[in-house]
């Protein structure tokens, strides 16, 4: 079945267009898109991945920055050693080929290395400011429109992330010009001294692999330093008794997001960013909807207007 969803690229018959999006089941997914509606706002939320997933992998031809790839630390030897990680790591993060447990193994050591360069060369929340304001970063086409739709109807949306807090709202603050009052960030999060430099991280590390571990985090006290997203610092564990999930990710670790909650139903829906042939068996095995980073999207600005 799923063969005949496939891209064209993969099918060695078929002409077609390829698809935007792959649904291997979707009698399944009607049946859950139609509980979650019968059951109405009241039960549903929304758990999504910040980098890659809320915000484009492709930024103008070029590849967007993570909430960690846009950070410079106003060092360059500090952050010469950082691409050189990510250099490293990065293609095994992508890699389909590399068992689970073994990468979980590698991200826990990427993380760590890369949080350690972050206290060592003094990161201040000066830099963060001026970091997102110079990055390649954006949100998805949509977002803001589904956000403010969420906002409307009441529905708690979770920002679960494996990057960095503070550099999240920042974003939040600096390409949205204004907040949510329903959003709540779950993330890896800084501890300045009183010069506003980074002295530690709070808490255990969130990796892309050890999502699932920290999905109770979701129903902690809201201990964010974000004024504007204060809105969200009511009970945060009555989000579950919001039974009905709509995930967001792009990794098939984000799928653990959810492991905290006892859903009734949830539709996940996973975008595909690279590796497209090598993972879309997976990715559509694991998601309910997996969305394809359309070729377009990779194109300059100016080759996209030349188009329309
Ligand atoms: P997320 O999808 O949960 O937001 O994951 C964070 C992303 O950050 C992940 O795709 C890898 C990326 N990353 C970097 O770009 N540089 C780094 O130093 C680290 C640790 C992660």
């Amino acid at each position: 079945r799923l063969s005949l969803l496939l891209p064209a690229s993969m099918s060695s018959s078929s002409t077609r267009t390829p698809p935007e999006s792959v649904v291997a089941d979707a009698d399944a997914l009607a049946r859950k898109v139609a509980a979650i509606r019968a059951a109405g706002a009241a039960k549903l939320q929304v758990i999504a991945d910040f980098d890659g997933t809320l915000t484009r992998y492709w930024y103008d031809g070029s590849r967007g920055q993570t909430s960690h790839g846009l950070l410079k630390q106003g060092n360059l030897e500090f952050d010469a050693k950082r691409d050189a990680l990510f250099e490293h790591y990065h293609p095994i993060e992508i890699n389909p080929d590399i068992p689970l447990p073994e990468k979980a193994i590698l991200m826990e050591e990427w993380w760590g290395k890369t949080h350690a360069l972050l206290i060592e060369g003094g990161l201040t929340q000066e830099a963060i400011k001026k970091s997102v304001a110079d990055a390649a970063i954006a949100f998805r086409d949509g977002v803001v429109e589904l956000f403010e739709l969420l906002e409307a109807r009441d529905i708690p949306v979770l920002v679960f992330s494996a990057g960095l807090a503070d550099i999240i709202e920042e974003v939040f603050r600096q390409k949205l010009h204004r907040s949510f009052k329903n959003i709540k960030i779950v993330s890896n999060r800084m501890v300045f001294n009183e010069e506003g430099r980074l002295v530690e991280f709070k808490g255990k590390t969130i990796h892309v692999l050890n999502k699932n571990e920290h999905s109770l985090d979701m129903a902690a006290p809201v201990h964010n330093s974000l004024g504007d997203l204060n809105g969200c610092t009511d009970d945060y564990s009555l989000v579950k008794k919001r039974t009905n999930v709509l995930l967001l990710g792009d990794h098939i670790g984000d799928l653990g997001m959810s492991d905290g909650l006892n859903y009734e139903n949830r539709i996940a829906a996973g975008f595909l960013n690279t590796n497209i042939e090598k993972s879309l068996k997976d990715y559509s095995e694991a998601f309910d909807i997996v969305y394809l980073v359309s070729l377009h999207m990779r194109w300059p600005k100016e080759k996209k207007e030349a188009l329309q």
